[in-house]
């Protein structure tokens, strides 16, 4: 296995990277998606290595796809889920990640709902942090699966016409996917209700558009974002009726176009409100193609993170 160099140290988002950061993940992610699919799934490289896994929020495929991915690494990993932790008592977080450390800890991955989290703790500790979602702020290794599926669907993100769709507000997805694709050149359109896309986001390079259809036409790629119900008290929209009636993503949408879109989603989907079930589990989508990637796309961030600390 090569092991080119990365800039960083930790993984905390995609606007700390370069685009020769992201390629380098690329390239090493394809050689552990030949890995994982082979009868012996397994590889040594990181045996010397302890991982936390330190989940403060919910998570069904980051949380499980960081583990595999350790495990497959032959790394040694201990999970945590604030649910059940001392946390629950009042521990602050420098605390509980000091604790976790002295056990001779040498990684942590993280999600957190506090945006910055991350950085506070990279400041403060010596281990590797790997930003598992901050969070509306990044989510980077679901930007790097991402745009690594789109890479085996296309030969070029150049000139790439990729449409973010849903509640942008709250989504560090989209954030992380706007830097990943605008470091790889791809155009990005944002489109929602104007109520779900933040003021001034042009200014990082995106296209804005309340439009769904027009965006379906222009794209390439689509990746629709879930609704985050649990954020949607103060009014977004409507009702979830309305909002599926005009930006949920339907057969009948992608019908009118003279090209569709290949159709991506991050998880956990809402079916039947961003996204139909009939579009979900079309061959258009390549949702569950994201997923698998995901696993090898964090064994090349773990592995090649492992070899900056040496
Ligand atoms: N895509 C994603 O982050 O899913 P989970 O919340 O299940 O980890």
């Amino acid at each position: 296995m090569t092991k080119a160099q990365l800039s960083i140290r930790h993984l905390l988002g995609i606007k700390e990277m370069s685009s020769s950061d992201i390629n380098i993940i690329f390239q090493t992610a394809d050689e552990f998606k030949d890995v994982i699919n082979r009868p012996i799934k397994k590889v040594p490289s990181l045996r010397d290595v302890t991982i936390a896994n330190l989940f403060f929020e919910n998570s069904t495929r980051t949380r499980i796809s960081f583990e595999l991915a350790e495990k497959r690494l032959s790394a040694d990993v201990v999970n945590f889920s604030a649910s059940s932790s001392s946390v629950k008592k009042g521990e602050t977080l420098l605390d509980t990640v000091m604790n976790i450390l002295s056990m001779k800890v040498d990684m942590i991955v993280m999600r957190h709902p506090s945006p910055g989290a991350h950085h506070f703790l990279a400041r403060k500790v010596d281990a590797t942090i790997i930003n598992a979602g901050d969070g509306t702020h990044e989510h980077p290794t679901q930007a790097l699966l991402d745009a690594f599926s789109i890479r085996e669907n296309f030969s070029t993100f150049k000139g790439l016409n990729v449409a973010i769709i849903g509640d942008i507000k709250h989504s560090r997805v989209a954030l992380s996917n706007l830097f990943c694709l605008k470091k790889l050149g791809a155009n990005v359109r944002l489109c929602g209700p104007s109520t779900l896309i933040p003021k001034h986001i042009e200014e990082l390079g995106a296209d804005v558009s309340f439009n769904v259809q027009e965006t379906l036409e222009w794209a390439d790629v689509a990746n629709v974002l879930r609704i985050q119900l649990e954020r949607q008290q103060s009014g977004y929209f409507p009702s979830l009726r309305e909002y599926q009636m005009h930006f949920g993503i339907s057969m009948s949408m992608l019908d009118k176009l003279r090209e569709v879109p290949l159709i991506m989603h991050p998880g956990p989907m809402n079916r039947g409100l961003e996204i139909s079930s009939s579009v979900a589990d079309s061959d258009y989508s390549i949702i569950l193609d994201q997923v698998e990637n995901g696993v090898a796309v964090r064994m090349a961030v773990l592995y090649l993170l492992a070899g900056q600390r040496a």
